[in-house]
This record gives C-alpha cells, sequence and structure tokens, in this order.
C-alpha cells in the first residue's frame, strides 16, 4: 500500500473528512459565489449585498456541532473569496465584515467554535480579488466587457495588489492561533483573452508568498492552486479515477464537491445530492488515497440550509457506524469487485457494496487470506466460503440489503498477509 504520511500532513491523511465553507455577501445575492462576475456586476451595484449583510442568526458553534456530528474532522473556510469580501477585521481593508451590518469580526467565532468542537481549521483565501483597485482587470473580472471601466483600470499594477494579497495571509497567519490548512484559489495562467491574460504564479509572486508562509507556519498544509509548496492536491467536483498522480507519482490528494454544484449559498438550486450519493463519494475517495472536502454555502442570515443539515446529518448517521472504514484507511492493493470499493486500514479490509446483489459476492485474490467476516453496522457474522476459480473467496449476504446508506463488510485478513 501507499503512504505519502510526513509528520506534517499525518493527522490530515488519517482524518479524511472535511467541511468547506463558502460564506460571504455573496450569499444575500443567493446565486452562485461567482454571481458577481457571471453577471458583470459593478461595484455600486454589488454593494447592495454588502450594506444589507446582516447575519443574524450566525452561530458557529452550531456549525462546529453539525460538522463534528457528520463526521468531519476538519474545516475550511473562505477568508475571502473572489468578490474580495474578508469576514474578518483585516486591518488592509475596509471592504470586511465588521462595517456591514453583520458590524463585527466573523471568522474569529467561527476558528474558536470549530476547535472547540476538537475539528482542525483551515482558510480559503482567495487569490482573486474583483474589488482590489489594483487588481488587473482579465477576462474573469465582473467589468471585463466595460471598456471605459478597462480603460480606466489599465495602468493596475498587480505588485501593489500582491503586498496586500501577503499582507491578509500574513494577518490569517499570525491572527488566529495555528491554521492547519491554507487553501488558496487559483492560478490560470495559460487562459488567454487576447486583451488579457490569465495569472499564476509569478503574478501572485508565490515563491515568496509560500516562503513566508512556511515561515510562518512550518506545518500548516498548503494546496496546490498558488502552483508553489504544494502538500496536497485538489480535484473540484470530480472524483478521479484512480489515486491521482503528478508527474507519473501518487500524490496527497483531497476531492472538493459541492451538495448542490454551488459553493456559495444558491437559493433555486436543485441540483441537490442525495445522501447515499455522497457517501459513496466519500468512500470513492478514500479507496483511491484521497480525502474529502464538503461544501455547505450558509444563507446570509448565517445558517445552514435545512437542506444541507439534513443530508450532514444522514452522512452522520451512517459514519457513526462505519467510521473506521473511513479514518486511517486508504487504498488498498487488492481489487474491489464490480460495483464495489475497498478501503484498507492494516489487516482489516473494508468492503462497500454501492449495488447490492443477490446473494453472492466474489471476491477475487482473497482465497485463503480471510480469517474472518461481518457486517460493519451491526457486527454480524458473514458466511465466507473458498472459490477455486480466481483464487477467489465467495462471501454469502442476504437477500435484502441492511438498512444503512452504504453496507460494508469488514473482512479480517490473516495477521501475516499485511
Ligand atoms: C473554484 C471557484 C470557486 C470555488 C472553488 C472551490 O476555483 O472559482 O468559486 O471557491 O473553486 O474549489
Amino acid at each position: 500500500m501507499t503512504d505519502l504520511t510526513t509528520d506534517r500532513n499525518a493527522w490530515f491523511i488519517h482524518d479524511r473528512f472535511g467541511l468547506f465553507v463558502h460564506w460571504g455577501i455573496y450569499a444575500s445575492a443567493a446565486r452562485h459565489e461567482w454571481v458577481k462576475s457571471r453577471e458583470r456586476i459593478g461595484d455600486e451595484q454589488y454593494q447592495r449585498y454588502f450594506d444589507h449583510f446582516d447575519p443574524d442568526l450566525y452561530d458557529p458553534r452550531a456549525w462546529a456541532r453539525i460538522a463534528r456530528q457528520a463526521g468531519m474532522k476538519y474545516a475550511v473556510i473562505t477568508s475571502k473569496h473572489h468578490d474580495g469580501f474578508c469576514l474578518w477585521d483585516s486591518k488592509l481593508t475596509d471592504y470586511k465584515a465588521p462595517n456591514t451590518p453583520a458590524r463585527r469580526d466573523l471568522l474569529h467565532p467561527f476558528v474558536d467554535a470549530f476547535r472547540a468542537e476538537g475539528l482542525k481549521v483551515g482558510f480559503y483565501h482567495s487569490l482573486i480579488d474583483w474589488h482590489h483597485p489594483e487588481f488587473p482587470v482579465d477576462g474573469f473580472h465582473p467589468q471585463r466587457d466595460d471598456l471605459e471601466f478597462r480603460e480606466r483600470a489599465k495602468n493596475r499594477d498587480i505588485r501593489r495588489y500582491v503586498e496586500y494579497l501577503h499582507g491578509q495571509v500574513r494577518e490569517l497567519l499570525t491572527e488566529f492561533g495555528p491554521v492547519d490548512i491554507l487553501w488558496l484559489d487559483f492560478s490560470y495562467p495559460d487562459r488567454d483573452w487576447g486583451w488579457s491574460k490569465g495569472k499564476g504564479k509569478d503574478d501572485w509572486q508565490s515563491e515568496r508568498l509560500i516562503a513566508m508562509v512556511r515561515e510562518l507556519m512550518p506545518n500548516v498544509l498548503i494546496n496546490n492552486r498558488a502552483e508553489v509548496g504544494a502538500d496536497f492536491v485538489t480535484p473540484e467536483q470530480v472524483q478521479p479515477r484512480g489515486w491521482v498522480a503528478v508527474n507519473g507519482r501518487r500524490v496527497v490528494w483531497e476531492a472538493c464537491q459541492t451538495l448542490n454544484g454551488s459553493w456559495g449559498y444558491d437559493r433555486d438550486n436543485l441540483d441537490w445530492k442525495s445522501p447515499a450519493l455522497l457517501i459513496r463519494m466519500l468512500v470513492d475517495s478514500v479507496s483511491k488515497g484521497g480525502n474529502l472536502l464538503l461544501n455547505v454555502g450558509p444563507t446570509a442570515r448565517g445558517e445552514f440550509d435545512p437542506r444541507a443539515t439534513d443530508v450532514l446529518g444522514q452522512i452522520g448517521a451512517w459514519i457513526r457506524l462505519h467510521g473506521r472504514a473511513i479514518y486511517g484507511c486508504t487504498q488498498s492493493d487488492f481489487v474491489a469487485p464490480p460495483d464495489c470499493r475497498y478501503t484498507q486500514r492494516g489487516n482489516r479490509l473494508y468492503l462497500h457494496v454501492f449495488a447490492w446483489p443477490f446473494r453472492q459476492i466474489h471476491l477475487p485474490g482473497l482465497g485463503g487470506k480471510v480469517e474472518y467476516a461481518q457486517f460493519l453496522h451491526d457486527a454480524s457474522e458473514i458466511a465466507i466460503r473458498p472459490d477455486a476459480a480466481d483464487d477467489a473467496l465467495t462471501i454469502v449476504v442476504p437477500v435484502q440489503p441492511p438498512d444503512v446508506a452504504v453496507p460494508v463488510i469488514e473482512l479480517f485478513l490473516h495477521e501475516s498477509l499485511h
């Protein structure tokens, strides 16, 4: 089994499941966190969300409890998204929560609440900034089609923006105690709109940025989207086909996924994934040696949408019984049968059954290797029979699947086999 564990990332690889939170004034627009860009909204019109942002029901302790009960072990929240709005009391800008009707720093209470529930905490910080006056206009910028605006903005100096960016990252790493993850987003150096080009590590001065981050916080885990110093890579809204590799080498990875296709609160989007699908996605990630960072976009009043709370509750009900098939587990060297996934921790091999078969499941290569088998949810014995073909083992399951979102069979391998 591949093991990429180091002192720094051991907790991350073990914990496997985290909460992503996208929260900012775009929650008021309630139609995706890219609304400013998608609808080409200028600063003046976007100001209405700033002026009316009043999350009176914000209770991060409730969020943290929901996350913990869902089985999540860490949380990453947007300190700033692409619209430039900051959740904390940054000294470097006025464009921040304390100047909205919220009238307070919203990030410190989040950090305190999640730490108190025993979760690790990270910051998603946008490299892109559609509010900053020195951020050069490009093909993603909300005012990209406003030629007069572009003309006025033509002397913008990204180096001045970069001082702001680096300064804010410094604040995030010095004012909140130990930060477990820094999730920078994102680079697009290959984009070319003709009149403007994309931005990447040279624009963000990522080498210098990451050197500062490492100096301030040697153990923080950094994602790959500043293009320098990555501890892990971040496939987005996709389940990779296998263990993610970079230049042919397996890497630490974390899929990030939404509940309904949007990261920010998106009121009229009905594309909600079912709890069973989300559980299968979590299992799928772990079966390929990765993590899952599952997103909630809270409302502008500061609550999780009831549909999000409900889904997370159902995931938690499954995790309560099946956590040991997730935490500390990774990809197995055995190849799972069709419609199944394996996860493994030491001599425990977990067979996650995605589609319930009739009576028998053949496990190639496992003949003579399994000492005992049981359902994980109730520790009830499952009969095993050697099967000469394929050096396989056959397990015999009841006609009715157990009443859990994804049934798991726990196989105890003979001690000498791992
Ligand atoms: C993208 C999007 C963004 C979202 C993020 C999450 O880069 O720009 O809105 O925050 O991915 O992975």
